[in-house]
């Protein structure tokens, strides 16, 4: 195949949204667990504790479940999403409805899954209705979440929409202006890089948006190529 056609092609792929994230079912299940280091698996396992014993919290007496995380706690990207949906509330496990289907596409478009990435939310319960979690409820969780950056302590942080965006980075801008930078950033003594996305929830009201959210996954694929 001449050079010309090979660049074609590989534009073609990168500007038809259709081929971006493929339709192909992805299996997340009857994996393999992996192994976490003692401190960090007890520092893990404490920290749900703290979660779980949250008092006087309305999301939580409306919620079924805490949803605490998913994926690998050795990697080193960590993605952070909103608040858990009906499904995560159900399943005790974030992004496991459509919104989670498209990630794992995502993440599957870099060669990445769930066994390399490690998945969490702002807050660890279910906003009802699905609302957006209020800047209160924000404030009572984030320290929960800086606690669950300092523990797996990634390289990486993927901020997925404007409330991830909103609790990590200060002074943000409008999520459109945000996308597609590296910001460097310290959590609890915890030293990353930090980027922002489009909320795969919003992708799949505006899928036209997905080629943006395609530039922001390469650029996480080229600095893990880099980390290696
Ligand atoms: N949206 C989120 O932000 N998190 C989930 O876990 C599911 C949907």
């Amino acid at each position: 195949m001449n050079n010309k056609l090979t660049k074609l092609i590989k534009y073609y792929s990168l500007i038809n949204h259709n081929l971006i994230f493929s339709n192909k079912s992805i299996n997340r299940y009857n994996q393999i667990q992996p192994k976490i280091q003692k401190d960090k698996s007890e520092n893990l396992q404490r920290l749900r504790e703290n979660i779980n014993e949250i008092k006087n919290c309305k999301l939580k007496e409306n919620a079924s479940n805490l949803v605490f995380s998913d994926g690998n706690p050795n990697s080193k990207v960590m993605i952070v999403g909103e608040g858990p949906g009906a499904n995560e509330d159900k399943e005790g496990l974030p992004f496991v409805g459509r919104a989670g289907q498209l990630l794992d596409k995502m993440l599957h478009a870099i060669n990445l899954s769930r066994k390399n990435v490690y998945i969490t939310n702002v807050v660890n319960y279910r906003p009802p209705e699905n609302r957006k979690p209020t800047e209160k409820e924000v404030e009572r969780y984030l320290p929960y979440l800086k606690k669950h950056i300092e523990i797996i302590k990634p390289q990486i942080i993927l901020l997925l929409g404007s409330t991830a965006m909103n609790a990590i980075l200060q002074d943000a801008d409008v999520i459109s202006k945000m996308r597609g930078k590296w910001y460097e950033i310290e959590i609890n003594k915890c030293k990353l890089s930090s980027i922002v996305s489009f909320h795969p929830a919003y992708l799949l009201r505006q899928p036209e948006q997905k080629k943006f959210s395609w530039i922001d996954l390469k650029m996480i694929r080229d600095k893990l190529n880099k980390l290696k």
